[in-house]
């Protein structure tokens, strides 16, 4: 996907998450949440998101608490009282979008449901999804710095789209392969990733097959994220 320069000048919140994440994180995984943000603005503007300012704070924010120990992230959701399901527990690599939306609230007072929905989510999906969280799920999948090789046909997909269908296909399609993924490796699966194969398939959108493309990196077996363990 061609990405346009992006000439706008940062908000000064935007300014302040980033430079906040900045802090959070290492320079690989800044990098990605670099282009997640670029990402996702360009795909607002070609799946018609009105204001694409909370997916870009959401952006900076996403994954601010991804470096943390599981042990860390558990500690901290529990600190924050936060609602940890049973997969969650098992599995606290999954808390991570959760956990860095609960330190941003307290380090930079950023409470927009538009950014908490499209943080929350961004790991594993979820059926009640809005446009703007589908296409933030998908920008952080796509930007540029991912490789493997069937994302090249999620990206194929988004640009050759421009409504809410095309961008659901493309949704489907990921969760999809994200799914047999899990299950070729025997991997737990977080219910609303389920739940949102469930509620897209019945709402009639078609499964488009994989082509076959060698993997341009290997791919993480953890429990379902875009992308496993790389930035
Ligand atoms: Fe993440
Ligand atoms: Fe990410």
């Amino acid at each position: 996907m061609t990405i346009p320069p992006d000439s706008s000048e940062p908000l000064p919140l935007e300014a302040a998450a980033r430079a906040w994440a900045a802090r959070q994180l290492s320079a690989g995984r800044f990098a990605h949440t670099e282009g997640v943000v670029a990402t996702a603005t360009a795909l607002a503007r070609r799946f018609g998101i009105a204001d694409s300012a909370p997916l870009r704070l959401a952006g900076w924010l996403h994954d601010a608490a991804k470096e943390r120990p599981p042990a860390d992230l558990l500690h901290l959701a529990e600190r924050f009282r936060l609602d940890i399901r049973p997969v969650e527990r098992a599995h606290p690599d999954l808390l991570h979008g959760s956990v860095a939306l609960a330190l941003a609230r307290d380090a930079l007072g950023i409470d927009d449901p538009a950014v908490t929905s499209a943080v929350l989510y961004h790991t594993t999906g979820h059926p009640d999804m809005s446009s703007a969280d589908r296409v933030f799920y998908l920008a952080d999948l796509v930007e540029p710095s991912r490789a493997y090789g069937w994302i090249d046909q999620v990206r194929r997909l988004l640009d050759a789209g421009s409504t809410r269908r095309d961008l659901d296909i493309a949704l489907l399609f990921a969760i999809t392969h994200q799914l047999r993924r899990l299950l070729k490796h025997g991997a737990i699966i977080d219910p609303r990733s389920i739940d949102l194969y469930n509620r897209l398939r019945q709402e009639g959108i078609p499964l488009i097959p994989e082509e076959r493309a060698p993997a341009r990196q290997p791919e993480s077996s953890s429990p379902l994220e875009n992308g496993g363990g790389t930035p």
